[in-house]
């Protein structure tokens, strides 16, 4: 159910087209530069991006950056429903200013926004046809060749706020790609039943096949990435998805390239165009972080952790015990770093079945936070030489999986931290819309929600127009494989 779209008839059409391109880029250059003449870069790059896309969206739509492409289109469509793109209370909420820094210390004094909650999911998701067009799950209407060659995988961990799932989910669906959802086997039984009216109305979205109940810190983090990823391995190794050609996401004739893992509460900073641009320039290389020496936390590998019933609360949670707990199987060195990162499917694939990955995945089991050590420790050990490691220096190299702002390290305009992290607001988009990281680390949709509203109208815009993508920084990466 595709069609091409219809390239301009003459060349005369398309020399018009690029004039007018260069033209309206001039003109907003030099607006800018009087507007704010003070801006920083960074700054300066935002406000020129979100003043070109709302240009871009009224008028030379899809003619930059995309020319060169096959696009193919989703279809048949639905009309734009003001349900499909940020959240309905904030239509009249000004995002460009909010996204050139205009609109410092107020976010929108008004009643909280409406949520909705899991009830209203499993409501909604009862027409799933009504719901995808209406909820925004058709959004985007267009896919190029390039994306359905390279589809991806995610895991995303969730244990209540179904409604922020379900914007990050919008914000990245694609029916060629795959979402696995790991809702805790502690969260209510209603979140349970309103994840699964998504992946009941969702081509390609799936609830992981067994589900872990998550300690904070404790091995079960760590256990449902991997249950996520098995299954991700499965439905590709025999999925009917991508061979059957009765729809436009069966077009893609590969299985997913790389998984990316998220809690719900992070949001995408690239479109799925750009995702893809950058993992083809890791060419098989994963994006994992890495850190020894004094930050590597010794105590929580270096003693066995066990778990226990707290006698009040009734909840597990893990404690240090005095006992050394021996160095890694197969003389591994340990590196720290995030529980989340980029893996490509051959990384994916030795950690499932390499006996000598599953001997460390058994000694984490007495590691506290051992999500923090087990993707970093594969990754960097050059012994075990995995796919797409990276032998060098850990520490040296950056890490994009993911934008987290630590203060006072780091920028956090919000003023609000939550465990050492921002949560981010609306001061924060200046800085989060010019970054280099795939995603960014936390929001709360009860706090300051305008800060999601215009990253998904943002990341909306800029789906549909197809800004061609600076590659430069990500082709001069260490990491990446030559
Ligand atoms: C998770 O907890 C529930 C009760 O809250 C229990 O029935 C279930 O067996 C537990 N699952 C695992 C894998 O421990
Ligand atoms: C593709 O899937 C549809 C619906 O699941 C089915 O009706 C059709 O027969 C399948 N086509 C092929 C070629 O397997
Ligand atoms: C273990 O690794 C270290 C360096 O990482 C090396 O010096 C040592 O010889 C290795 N020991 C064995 C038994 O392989
Ligand atoms: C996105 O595009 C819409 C429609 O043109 C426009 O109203 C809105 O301001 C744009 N938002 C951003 C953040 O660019
Ligand atoms: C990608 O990696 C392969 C294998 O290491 C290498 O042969 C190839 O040249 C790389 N591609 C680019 C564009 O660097």
């Amino acid at each position: 159910m595709f069609r091409r779209c219809r390239r301009p008839k003459t060349l005369g059409v398309s020399l018009v087209l690029l004039v007018l391109c260069v033209q309206i880029l001039h003109m907003l250059l030099e607006m800018q530069r009087e507007a704010t003449p003070a801006a920083s870069s960074g700054t300066f790059d935002t406000a020129f991006g979100s003043d070109f896309l709302k240009i871009a969206y009224g008028g030379i739509n899809n003619r930059l950056g995309r020319s060169q492409q096959s696009i193919r289109m989703y279809g048949p469509f639905a009309p734009d429903f003001s349900d499909s793109v940020g959240l309905k209370d904030l239509q009249r909420y000004d995002c460009v200013r909010a996204l050139e820094g205009f609109q410092q210390h107020q976010p929108l004094p008004s009643a909280p926004v409406k949520r909705l909650s899991d009830q209203d999911f499993i409501r909604l998701t009862k027409d799933c046809k009504q719901f995808r067009s209406k909820y925004g799950y058709q959004r985007y209407r267009t896919v190029t060749q390039e994306e359905l060659n390279f589809p991806l995988a995610f895991n995303i961990l969730l244990y209540k706020d179904v409604d922020q799932l379900h914007i990050l989910l919008r914000a990245i669906y694609r029916p060629h790609n795959s979402y696995c959802l790991h809702v805790d086997g502690n969260a209510s039984p209603d979140v349970y039943s309103a994840a699964s009216g998504l992946a009941n109305c969702l081509d390609n979205v799936f609830l992981v096949s067994q589900r872990e109940n998550i300690t904070y810190g404790g091995f079960s983090r760590l256990q449902a990435d991997i249950n996520c990823m098995k299954n991700h391995m499965h439905r590709t190794s025999s999925n009917p998805h991508y061979t059957n050609e009765t729809s436009l996401h069966q077009q893609s004739t590969s299985p997913w390239r790389y998984l990316i893992n998220l809690p719900s509460q992070q949001f995408p900073l690239k479109t799925n165009l750009e995702l893809v641009k950058i993992l083809q320039i890791y060419n098989g290389s994963n994006d994992i972080e890495g850190i020894t020496g004094g930050r590597m936390m010794r105590s929580r590998f270096a003693f066995k952790h066990e778990y226990r019933r707290h006698p009040n609360t009734g909840r597990v949670e893990i404690v240090k015990t005095d006992t050394p707990h021996p160095p890694p199987p197969h003389n591994i060195t340990v590196v720290k770093g995030s529980a989340y990162g980029v893996f490509s499917r051959q990384f994916v694939q030795f950690l499932l079945q390499d006996a000598r990955a599953r001997d460390l995945l058994e000694w984490c089991r007495s590691v506290s936070s051992p999500d923090e050590y087990y993707w970093a420790t594969l990754h960097h050990d050059a012994k075990l030489n995995a796919p797409g490691g990276y032998s060098g220096p850990p520490d040296k190299k950056p890490w994009l999986a993911v934008y987290a702002s630590w203060p006072p390290r780091d920028l956090c305009l919000s003023g609000k931290s939550v465990r050492g992290v921002c949560i981010f607001g609306v001061r924060d988009l200046p800085q989060l819309v010019s970054r280099k990281e795939l995603f960014a680390n936390k929001f709360y949709m009860d706090f300051q929600p305008e800060a999601l509203h215009c990253l998904d109208q943002w990341i909306m815009n800029k789906s549909r127009a197809a800004l061609p993508v600076e590659t430069f920084y990500y082709r001069q990466l260490p990491f990446v494989r030559r």
